[in-house]
């Protein structure tokens, strides 16, 4: 495995994707995580990321120096580079001018970072300091007009840098020197894949959770089933899943599951029904944190009844998926949304959590799934998140609301699938928002609701773009909404793309 080392910048993601796709499983850590902690995990190679500081801000972040003794191949990047710069005590300026997007590097060594490249490399740049001497032991590599060390290393030390971002697309050969590093200074296997991924699990599994037993949180969908079916491999009968209907499900959806899961999964799942008690919470609650807190709180409460009633699990195994902990917030990346199953618990849980693919992309999460076999219409089923449409309703979430959202979420995933759009748009629903406009209707003035669509591409929902779904498509699906749904005069289309927006509209 390499590991990363997060200093917070916004490309820190990708740096973690690339890398495992090019075979090598790779973990984003806290910059604070000291040097024992990474010796212990083992790595054939540390990445230092991006960040938004500048070396020379009061308390910019810095990591245990004693990482730098451990022997263990260093890739700086950006931040990272300044950092190993100033470590080694090298000239770092503020730049004059902050450097921004393409720019070419002219390459003076023959560093295994760009063998088999062009004497310029096309990257991407975005910084503002810059370094203008290279540290005592080290070389430059490459340089640009405005930045006299734009890549520098020192072999004996197996230090590496660059001040450009290899991660992102718009940097040409940029995989090419990441696959370089793991590689050739590195020495990485690039055996990781999906089945010594599951291999590693199971066994993981079986040693952590011993002759305990397992509640398992199902809700039907590829994240929760597929660690359903890893626990179900480790320890057998010692699993319990258990299906909780919140009554904030879509359309025909806690039949549909339970249906689903007895065909395929051969396996014990309790359906609950605490509609009641959940409604009963969110009433008055207006605020999408609240709400979410709310949601995540009461999915525990359930299935501490329910462990009551049969007999002590001592864990509950969740399908938290890597984007659900980073989204969430940690130590270096700031809170977007608490998803439920991670900022939304409680404190006081008393079972200890089990989630197996929280390490995973939700595409790496489906091909373990496929790996393990699980039908199509579960590892492709559209993402639906935990809090369902408690978060689709904006605003406070009546049994009306939820009505409206409910019958023209069926009607945009009817007519999706009718044109075989199902399998092109990675997520499609319909939310509510709390305004009602001015229509007309039959000569009549209406006074009623909007109903925003929103349908989006992605490949793991880090990041998003809004679907071009064909305006006729469009139409049927407004007129089927505005003739059908009560309530609803106005149907809008959603065109931003995450980030500057997120997926869900909470
Ligand atoms: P956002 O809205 O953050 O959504 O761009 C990214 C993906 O995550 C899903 N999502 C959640 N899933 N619990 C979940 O299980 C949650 O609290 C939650 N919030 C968002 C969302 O549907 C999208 O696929």
């Amino acid at each position: 495995r390499v590991v990363v080392l997060d200093f917070g910048g916004q490309y820190n993601q990708l740096i973690a994707r690339r890398i495992r796709d090019e075979g090598v499983f790779s973990e984003m850590v806290p910059y604070q995580t000291s040097a024992e902690k990474i010796k212990e995990m083992a790595p054939k190679g540390i990445v230092f990321s991006g960040g938004p500081a500048s070396v020379f801000a009061e308390g910019a972040p810095t990591c245990d120096p004693a990482i730098f003794e451990l022997g263990i191949p260093i890739l700086g990047i950006c931040y990272g580079m300044q950092l190993i710069s100033a470590h080694f005590g090298a000239k770092v300026d503020r730049a004059q001018k902050r450097e921004y997007g393409k720019a070419d590097v002219e390459i003076v060594s023959d560093s295994p970072l760009f063998q088999g490249q062009g004497e310029t490399e096309s990257v991407w740049m975005s910084h503002s300091d810059v370094v203008t001497l290279p540290p005592e032991g080290f070389q430059v590599d490459g340089r640009t007009p405005s930045a006299p060390v734009a890549a520098m290393s020192d072999p004996d030390r197996k230090v590496y840098a660059v001040q450009f971002h290899p991660e992102v697309r718009h940097t040409q050969n940029g995989n090419e020197m990441i696959r370089r590093f793991l590689y050739e200074v590195c020495g990485c296997a690039g055996n990781w894949s999906m089945e010594s991924f599951i291999e590693d699990t199971v066994a993981e599994l079986r040693q952590q959770i011993g002759d305990k037993r397992v509640l398992c949180a199902l809700s039907g969908g590829v994240d929760s089933s597929v660690v359903a079916a890893l626990i179900h491999r480790a320890i057998g009968d010692q699993l319990t899943c258990v299906f909780v209907d919140h009554g904030l499900l879509r359309k025909g959806e806690a039949e549909g599951v339970m249906r689903n899961l007895a065909d395929h999964f051969h396996m014990n799942v309790i359906l609950v029904d605490a509609k009641d008690r959940f409604l009963g919470k969110l009433k008055g609650v207006m605020d999408p944190e609240q709400k979410r807190k709310i949601i995540g709180n009461e999915f525990i409460r359930v299935f501490e009844e329910e462990t009551e009633k049969l007999g002590k699990h001592h864990y509950l195994a969740q399908g938290t998926l890597y984007t659900d902990v980073v989204e969430s917030g940690t130590e270096t990346a700031q809170t977007i949304k608490s998803h439920h199953n991670v900022g939304g618990l409680p404190e006081d849980m008393q079972m200890d959590l089990v989630e197996p693919v929280n390490t995973l992309f939700k595409d790496e999460v489906r091909k373990v799934g496929e790996e393990l076999g699980l039908p199509r219409e579960i590892v492709w089923r559209q993402p639906f998140p935990g809090p369902g449409l408690g978060i689709r309703v904006i605003g406070e979430v009546t049994e009306d609301k939820l009505e409206i959202v409910r019958e023209s979420d069926a009607i945009l995933r009817d007519e999706i699938k009718n044109h075989g759009l199902d399998q092109e748009v990675w997520q499609y629903f319909t939310t509510l928002p709390d305004f009602r406009s001015v229509g007309v209707m039959g000569d009549a003035r209406t006074y009623a609701y909007t109903v925003g669509i929103r349908a989006v591409t992605s490949i793991d929902g880090m990041t998003a773009d809004w679907a071009r779904i064909p305006h006729e498509v469009l139409e049927r699906i407004s007129n089927r909404i505005i003739n059908e749904v009560d309530g609803v005069n106005r149907v809008v289309y959603d065109i931003t793309s995450k980030p500057p927006s997120t997926i869900e509209w909470e």
